[in-house]
């Protein structure tokens, strides 16, 4: 790849071309953990975050009347910060001279100007939209004025409370190598490797997803997935699209003459992927720049079977990282806890077996803040990543040209995008197709949360037609 190339696919700043794609999306901007009282007491008291996005300095509060607004920080009177505003009931207040805005920008006092001033009427803050789904709070950054697109009918975005649990993480890199690791389907067979199999249980507690059993059996054995990958580490690995902007990567490991593992996942444009965590259980994981050089991951967990312990998946979690940036506790400035002899003896990487998000941290934090992608050399086995980097340039040039990018959808469209669905299992060699789309029908018709809420069964989502509406 050429320079200015990469430059082209990493910047994401104000005024920059790939900016103004990725700002054609409703982006994770908070949990809303970050203003529950009970996890974090200082957001009672005062319900305002500072939060960087796009390289752009927002700011993030909570009004007296439980509504949240999300505007530019500068204050448009003469550009304090409003992250130490006063959060009052209608409104954020900035301390500098007390001007108050809604929180949907209109500015409400000017208490310095003179009795009956009209100065207000004239001043707006930049506010932008907000919508909250499965714990997490979406922006969109897109220009004023313009209608933002609808987010599509995924199962992480509709599931109950109950069945879902969303958490984030910082990582000091750009957004697209942090994406591009969950769309490599070939790396689990290494980075993510443990020599030795230990056990299936607890296999869906933070950190252990490899741990868990792949759905159907070996001559009448289980096997976890982390020995599936071991053994068989050079997959075959096809990509189809079900709809524009959504690739289904198929990953086909043949065991023996009669057994082929699969594993299904899936890939939304522009930085969103879907995966097994388990037979039951989705993560559906986001990608938000903070700016060029560091990366949120927001993960939706989806259950198709019991409801989710929150409180225990948030407090293993937690464990991990630092608040209030949710930034990791390890990190290239200690080496991402490498241990030479957890490399020789325990796992392929040296990094511990408690804990693969810091696999992924060290291969996608190591390669240097934005990857220099003039010196790399891609394989057959990247042939997922190549194909997104063709989409994502085409996209670039499709909204300079003042179009409509993948996955930007219309109601309609996004209503018509459903699942997508998941697998990992072991399956029938001459009929592993089958035997897939079967399993992902099973689970969700395990999912009672998905009666009645109009979602198409599996498979149908391929005719979903890619340009209905446009
Ligand atoms: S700078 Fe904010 S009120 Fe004056
Ligand atoms: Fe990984």
């Amino acid at each position: 790849m050429k320079a200015d190339q990469n430059e082209l696919i990493t910047r994401v700043g104000p005024g920059t071309a790939c900016g103004a794609l990725l700002r054609s999306y409703w982006q994770p901007v908070a949990l809303l953990d970050e203003f529950d009282p009970r996890l974090d007491p200082g957001s009672a008291a005062r319900p305002v975050k500072p939060v960087r996005v796009l390289g752009e300095d927002l700011v993030l509060f909570r009004d007296g009347a439980g509504r949240f607004g999300l505007l530019d920080r500068p204050c448009p009177h003469r550009g304090a910060d409003l992250a130490f505003g006063r959060c009052e009931e209608d409104g954020l207040r900035c301390p500098f001279h007390g001007w108050k805005f809604a929180v949907d920008g209109a500015c409400l006092e000017t208490p310095a100007e003179p009795i009956g001033s009209q100065l207000c009427q004239r001043v707006r803050q930049r506010s932008y939209p907000l919508q909250a789904r499965a714990g997490v709070l979406f922006a969109w950054l897109g220009a004023e004025g313009s209608v933002p697109p609808a987010l599509p009918a995924f199962d992480a975005f509709l599931a109950p409370a109950s069945h879902s649990f969303a958490f984030k993480g910082l990582w000091h890199c750009n957004w697209l190598q942090a994406f591009e690791v969950g769309i490599d389907p070939a790396h689990p067979s290494f980075l993510h490797r443990y020599l030795s199999d230990g056990s299936m249980a607890d296999a869906e507690a933070y950190g252990r997803q490899f741990r868990a059993a792949s759905a159907g059996e070996v001559g009448g054995e289980r096997w976890p997935m982390t020995r599936i990958m071991r053994e068989f580490h050079r997959p075959e690995i096809r990509f189809d699209a079900v709809a524009e902007g959504l690739l289904r990567l198929t990953t086909l490991r043949p065991m023996t003459d009669r057994l082929t593992h699969v594993r299904v996942t899936h890939a939304a444009f522009p930085a969103t992927f879907v995966i097994p965590l388990s037979e039951t259980i989705t993560i559906t994981q986001m990608h938000v720049p903070v700016d060029d050089t560091r990366t949120y991951w927001y993960s939706f967990f989806t259950s198709f079977a019991e409801p989710l312990d929150q409180e225990a998946m948030r407090n293993q979690r937690l464990a991990c990282v630092t608040l209030p940036d949710y930034a990791p506790i390890h990190g290239r400035h200690d080496h991402w806890g490498f241990d030479p002899e957890d490399q020789r003896t325990r796992t392929y990487l040296g990094m511990g077996e408690d804990d693969i998000n810091l696999h992924d941290q060290w291969a996608v934090e190591s390669m240097g803040e934005i990857q220099d992608r003039t010196r790399e050399h891609l394989g057959t086995s990247d042939k997922v990543i190549m194909a997104n980097r063709r989409t994502l340039v085409k996209a670039i040039d499709t909204v300079r040209a003042g179009g409509r990018p993948p996955m930007a959808l219309a109601e309609a469209e996004a209503a018509a995008l459903v699942g997508p669905d998941t697998i990992d299992c072991i399956a029938p060699a001459e009929r592993w197709e089958e035997h897939w789309t079967e399993a992902a029908r099973a689970k969700r018709s395990g999912a009672t949360w998905l009666r009645g809420a109009g979602q198409v069964a599996p498979g149908e989502v391929a005719s979903a037609p890619a340009e209905a509406g446009r």
